[in-house]
């Protein structure tokens, strides 16, 4: 198998502290959370804007990954599923996707609405959302 070698490029600060303290989904909060860049990554935030929709993909570093099925939600009254199947944070490589609102960037500070994670939370990705190539075909 290829290497695969992941770096952090920035850190989550946000009010979720615990399991139990963040929504099951960024959607389902207003909250805002903060996502300082390592300086040495701040020349790729190049043509992000306030206002932009973008894919935050975090390292879910709580993540218990030796899981492979869960009932969705932990709701043991819902049918187990992989975790391919899910979006549950517990999974062999704890890579986590979420789209947020972009409220402002001051440097390498981007202030985000709407993201999960917890306080502390290691980013390793960005990428902008797209009307072209992020709504499902027909087929
Ligand atoms: C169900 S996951 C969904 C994450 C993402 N939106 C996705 O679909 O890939 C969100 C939950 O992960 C948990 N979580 C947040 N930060 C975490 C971290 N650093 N490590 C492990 N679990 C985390 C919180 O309990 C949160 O409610």
């Amino acid at each position: 198998m290829a290497e695969t070698n992941i770096i952090p490029v920035g850190m989550v600060s946000s009010p979720f502290k615990e399991r139990g303290d963040a929504p099951r989904q960024g959607r389902l909060t207003d909250e805002l959370s903060k996502i300082t860049i390592c300086p040495e990554f701040a020349d790729a935030l190049l043509g992000l804007s306030e206002g932009d929709d973008i894919f935050i993909f975090c390292w879910f570093n709580r993540s218990d990954r030796s899981v492979l099925q869960a009932h969705p939600g932990g709701d043991e009254t819902r049918p187990i599923k992989g975790v391919f199947a899910s979006r549950s944070p517990n999974r062999p490589n704890p890579v986590s996707l979420t789209l947020v609102k972009l409220v402002k960037i001051e440097r390498n500070i981007l202030t985000v609405r709407g993201l999960e994670a917890f306080d502390g939370t290691p980013v390793v990705d960005i990428k902008p959302y797209s009307e072209e190539f992020d709504i499902p075909g027909t087929e």
